[in-house]
């Protein structure tokens, strides 16, 4: 019976013939297979008594190459498994010449697994993180799925600017070099592909919202686009969002929802992907080892996650957290690289990390921020100067969502849109929900990567999604 290494592994099918498919990890004294088939982190152990004569076979069994093995399962004899295969045959079904195959059983740098993107979830370490990815999604879908909401797809190809930053990639037909222009040599957008110019998509709230204007609680889940020449451990050209969006909901909601959220799916993964997060949990441990003793993390992975499910988010105005900032130590002696002098000044993610990592070590929600630093569809406080918003904070990420609630006012709206020049004509559609039924509503969205890295302790985002783009950077 063929079957998979996860299954065969806690089998109770002893002393019977099982087939299984993988790929060779390693290949010890001529005897020893160590086979994985992604099924899980853990590999079968093969033993092999046969091939000392068959010199042909033996030359085949290198590390990558693919094998279908077929044996008795028994308990196994040596330490570190349970149960073993005892080969009656092994075919090779397809070769791994062990001089050009990269991937050998030794540690390679993120760096150069990073050049073969297409091997490199052969490894231990990228498996295990790519197995926690999948799982993480499907406990994205499940949270919302069973707390009433509906998946909407976001459109990938857009009109408008969502957060106004500018920051988008075209998308057109018209030849780079020769595009259709008009009389003042501007290009004329009403000869491309969609009669007028279109981006990819920054984010998928502005759509979502007219969904939660009807359906109640909708969420996203796809892919993003940001043209930010931002060359960090946190920045991707292409991410992936999770974008819920509910009406009737204010911005505490909006808090109470993100916390919930967070820790339910992190949850999830610590109860679903036990095996993966240890494994994930030592390798932390040993890479943190190598580091001087200051900048090692006080808890382990395992630690981490379950501190973030156990324990409440701080909530903290952005008032709050600018004297706390102004006040501390590090500002004092101009430890940060942009200095905190006044209210209003944009906080970068040095202030952020303080703030959670040395400050109140643990999840922080900022909220009420300065209208001047943040995207115009924020609803506008009492007060005239700051708005509904919130980012939620994370040990060693920094922002890992961004929220408000929105602003349901159609004056109060045009206002702002007209101060940031945004035109009317282009949004109409988004004017028209605060003209008819307008409410209360509120959203966030959370950087998928972001969370598989706080998940998965990875420390470079271009490690936790499979072919990462960034500036200069779209192989694969
Ligand atoms: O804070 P942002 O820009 O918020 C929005 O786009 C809102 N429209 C969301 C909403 O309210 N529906 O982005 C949201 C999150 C950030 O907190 C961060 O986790 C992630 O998206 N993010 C990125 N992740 C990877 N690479 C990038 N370049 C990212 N930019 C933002
Ligand atoms: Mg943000």
């Amino acid at each position: 019976m063929q079957m998979n290494v996860v299954d065969l592994l806690q089998s109770n099918k002893l002393s019977q013939e099982v087939q299984v498919k993988g790929w060779v990890r390693t290949f010890r004294a001529n005897r020893f297979i160590a086979l994985n088939d992604g099924s899980t982190i853990n590999n079968i152990q093969c033993v092999v008594d046969f091939l000392a004569t068959d010199e042909d076979l033996l030359r085949r069994i290198t590390t990558g190459a693919a094998v279908s093995i077929k044996g008795i399962l028994a308990e196994s004899q040596g330490k570190g498994q349970a149960v073993e295969i005892q080969v009656n045959s092994i075919e090779v079904l397809g070769d791994s010449n062990p001089e050009e195959y990269p991937i050998q059983p030794k540690k390679h740098s993120f760096e150069f697994l990073r050049e073969h993107a297409h091997l490199r979830v052969r490894t231990n370490t990228f498996s295990a993180v790519m197995r926690v990815r999948s799982m993480l999604s499907f406990a994205v879908h499940k949270y919302f799925t069973e707390n009433g909401f509906y998946n909407f797809h976001a459109p990938i190809v857009t009109g408008s600017d969502a957060e106004g930053a500018g920051e988008m990639f075209r998308v057109t037909t018209m030849p780079a070099d020769s595009p259709s222009k008009n009389e003042d040599g501007s290009v004329d957008f009403s000869q491309d592909f969609f009669g007028k110019e279109t981006n990819l998509t920054v984010s998928g709230q502005l759509e979502a919202e007219t969904y939660a204007m009807a359906l109640g609680k909708v969420y996203t889940f796809g892919p993003t686009f940001r043209a930010e020449n931002s060359n960090t451990t946190r920045h991707l050209a292409e991410f992936w969002m999770i974008e819920p969006e509910v009406a009737f909901m204010d911005l505490n909601g909006n808090m109470e929802l993100a916390e919930d959220f967070i820790k339910s799916v992190v949850g999830y993964v610590l109860e679903n992907c036990k095996d993966d997060i240890e494994f994930l949990d030592q390798r932390l441990t040993k890479e943190e080892s190598t580091k001087p003793m200051i900048e090692r993390s006080e808890m382990t992975l395992i630690e981490k996650l379950k501190f973030v499910v156990d324990n409440n988010f701080k909530r903290v105005s952005y008032s709050e957290a600018i004297d706390i900032l102004r006040n501390s130590k590090s500002n004092k002696k101009k430890k940060f690289k942009f200095p905190i002098n006044e209210w209003g000044a944009d906080l970068q993610s040095e202030h952020e990390r303080f703030l959670v990592e040395k400050h109140f070590k643990c999840p922080v929600i900022l909220f009420d921020y300065p209208a001047k630093i943040k995207a115009f569809y924020m609803r506008l406080n009492d007060d005239g100067k700051t708005v509904r918003a919130m980012d939620v904070l994370f040990p060693g990420i920094g922002e890992i969502a961004g929220g408000s609630q929105r602003e349901e006012r159609l004056d109060v709206l045009k206002e702002k849109m007209n101060a940031l020049d945004i035109d009317e004509k282009e949004l109409w559609w988004y004017l028209d929900l605060r003209k008819f039924g307008t409410a209360e509503h509120s959203g966030f969205g959370l950087g998928f990567e972001r969370l598989v890295q706080f998940t998965t302790g990875m420390s470079n985002i271009r490690d936790v999604i499979p072919f990462p783009r960034t500036p200069q950077n779209a192989e694969f």
